[in-house]
């Protein structure tokens, strides 16, 4: 471990266990007055420029394949709320799968076209597009039934230490809550305001995107995007975070 790396460590380790989650806010309570505005401000974040090229792909015609209009009409009713309950177990293939991996099931499955790929601009849009839908919508996701062993395992990634720095993503987001690291301020680790336009990003980017830059910051494994290990943590902080409202596009440093 680099020496910054321990210092950071030691000094993690000494603020640990000081609060702890009791009252779960959403990421945006911990931005500055003036960023919270600018998520709030259609015309000032960032993340608004996805969500109209979302809805724009969402009628473009690819071949002959219905566009995803033409199965969804009206997706200001019909799809609203449909983020709130993903992830989910998919009936069909008893898979969990999020609101990324529905997108591309119909993609592939029911407009016969190549997958957009994870991180896609593509897929980003439509993400962020559906998921604006749902703007205000309590998170409703199950931790139940044939979601239950993925909700276990979620729960045992976010509570198991990893890393070179040996930290658990609850030590920071339910132990360190409200402390400044490198700038930021600690959150709950909450998922609602994904897909978020992110200054350092520059540019809009999945929840996933976010988790690997958490598993980096602990010099821990980085799973791939749509990986079922950061499927199964993605359930379990949207059951956590149960009740909270959907607030996507989010803006964040
Ligand atoms: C060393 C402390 C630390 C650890 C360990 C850590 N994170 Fe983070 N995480 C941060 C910081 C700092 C941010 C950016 C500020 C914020 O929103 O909390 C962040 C952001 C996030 C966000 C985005 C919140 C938002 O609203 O934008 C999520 C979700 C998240 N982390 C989940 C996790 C998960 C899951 C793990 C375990 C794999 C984890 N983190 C491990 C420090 C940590
Ligand atoms: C040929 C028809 C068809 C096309 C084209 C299609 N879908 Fe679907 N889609 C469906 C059906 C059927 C379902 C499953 C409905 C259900 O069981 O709730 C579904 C489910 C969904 C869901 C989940 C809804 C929920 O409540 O869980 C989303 C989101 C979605 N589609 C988005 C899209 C997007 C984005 C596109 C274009 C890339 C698209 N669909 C193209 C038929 C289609």
């Amino acid at each position: 471990m680099s020496a910054a790396g321990r210092a950071l460590a030691i000094a993690l380790l000494a603020l640990a266990g000081t609060a702890l989650a009791d009252d779960i806010k959403p990421g945006s309570a911990f931005l500055s007055p003036q960023m919270q505005r600018q998520q709030e401000d259609e015309a000032r974040n960032p993340g608004w420029l996805w969500v109209e090229q979302g809805e724009e792909l969402f009628d473009r015609r690819d071949g002959t394949t219905p566009t995803c209009l033409s199965c969804h009409a009206d997706p200001r009713q019909s799809l609203r709320g449909a983020a709130a309950r993903y992830p989910q177990v998919d009936a069909a293939s008893g898979k969990l799968i999020n609101l990324e991996g529905r997108i591309e099931q119909c993609r592939v499955d029911r407009q016969k076209q190549p997958a957009f790929g994870y991180e896609s601009q593509e897929l980003l849009g439509l993400t962020a597009y559906v998921a604006s839908l749902s703007k205000g919508v309590p998170l409703s996701v199950s931790a139940e039934g044939a979601a239950k062993p993925f909700y276990e395992a979620g729960k045992a990634f976010y509570q198991r230490r990893q890393g070179q720095l040996n930290l658990a993503c609850k030590q920071c987001h339910d132990g360190l809550v409200g402390q400044k690291l490198r700038g930021d301020t600690i959150s709950y680790g909450i998922s609602t305001g994904y897909p978020a336009y992110r200054l350092e990003w520059n540019g809009l980017g999945s929840l996933h995107r976010r988790l690997r830059a958490c598993s980096l910051g602990v010099r821990a494994t980085q799973f791939d995007y749509g990986s079922d290990d950061y499927l199964a943590l993605e359930l379990y902080l949207a059951v956590r975070a149960k009740g909270l409202a959907l607030e996507a596009p989010g803006l964040r440093r």
